[in-house]
């Protein structure tokens, strides 16, 4: 009746924006990822017969705002008719400001929720169930680089290559701290259905996955930078096109990616990508990660810098 699970956030090289079914939250493109190992959520589901309601507690403050979300999801992994449960959740990074903190908390959330109710499924269909919840979630059930694609009325999962097999560096400039103004479900929607270029987008979407998951496979490093560069420009191209407009970049976004195409420049294997905020992701070969940490970290605006490699998939922690 208790379980605690952990998961860590993944951050999409070629990115998920769109969606092709609201109910199910299915997404209307396939994406690629990279789960990272050193940020992470952890989530404790106790189901207890006593309790009147779901209560969420997120890094030991009551949080009735993501509350709704996280009873949504304890339905769809035990089904409405379960018991009500005190959920406990701690995350060591900013919460919702573009670092994927939806994408680590629901993965554990549906870990451990099929732990504390003593279900046993498969790890697709973890994913698909976390999915439900947020898209990007179904990735964090794989660790390393992972393809998440459309499968008729589903999504199927691939794990392309494991952290150990390519160990890449991830550093993230963190250039604002506070929670965004619009949610990514909203802002895809807006996308959908205003921006001119959301059709192309979509259309040209198995290109860019096949590009950047070859690339993936030979762990051809210029290529991936080049097609994850290119993805990440083109879904904020979309956003900007969008009716309203959205911008997540600040101006230290912009000096940040200035930075990274100085790096380049000097001979530095790393690239940028950019979600749903003002963050930067700098994704680097292990040799030039201390580099890209202090040109990032001297960049003006960067309030903090993290630092972390690639890693493994959602899982129990302490089964009982
Ligand atoms: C820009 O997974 O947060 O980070 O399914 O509506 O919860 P919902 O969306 P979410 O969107 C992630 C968008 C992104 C790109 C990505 O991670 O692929």
């Amino acid at each position: 009746m208790r379980a605690t699970a952990i998961a860590q956030p993944n951050i999409a090289l070629i990115k998920y924006w769109g969606k092709r079914n609201i109910t199910r939250n299915l997404p209307a493109v396939g994406s690629i990822s990279i789960t990272l190992r050193d940020l992470f959520t952890t989530m404790t589901v106790q189901l207890d017969p006593d309790l009147a309601g779901d209560v969420l507690y997120v890094n030991d403050e009551r949080d009735d705002g993501m509350l709704p979300r996280i009873s949504a999801c304890l339905d769809e992994v035990i089904g409405s008719r379960r018991m009500h449960a005190r959920v406990n959740s701690t995350c060591n990074f900013p919460i919702a400001a573009g670092l994927a903190s939806s994408a680590s908390a629901f993965a554990a959330t549906t870990v451990a929720a099929a732990g504390a109710a003593d279900l046993k499924l498969d790890t697709q269909r973890l994913a698909a169930l976390a999915g439900r919840a947020s898209g990007s979630a179904a990735r964090s059930l794989y660790g390393g680089f992972v393809e998440l694609a459309n499968n008729g009325d589903d999504i199927e999962m691939t794990a392309l290559c494991d952290a150990d097999s390519w160990p890449l560096t991830v550093v993230v400039a963190v250039t604002q701290s506070a929670p965004k103004a619009v949610g990514s479900s909203e802002a895809m929607e807006i996308s959908r259905k205003t921006s001119p270029f959301y059709a192309n987008w979509v259309e040209r979407q198995p290109e860019d996955l096949s590009i950047a998951r070859n690339a993936i496979l030979a762990r051809d490093f210029k290529q991936l930078a080049t097609i994850a560069e290119h993805n990440c420009l083109k879904m904020h191209s979309v956003m900007w096109a969008s009716r309203p407009p959205m911008m997540f970049w600040n101006a230290a976004t912009m000096a940040c990616l200035q930075k990274v195409r100085k790096l380049q420049g000097e001979g530095c294997s790393v690239f940028f990508t950019i979600d749903a905020g003002p963050q930067v992701k700098a994704v680097c070969l292990p040799e030039d990660a201390e580099a890209v940490r202090v040109a990032l970290a001297a960049t003006p605006g960067v309030t903090e810098v993290l630092v972390s490699g690639l890693g493994a998939a959602a899982r129990l922690v302490d089964p009982q």
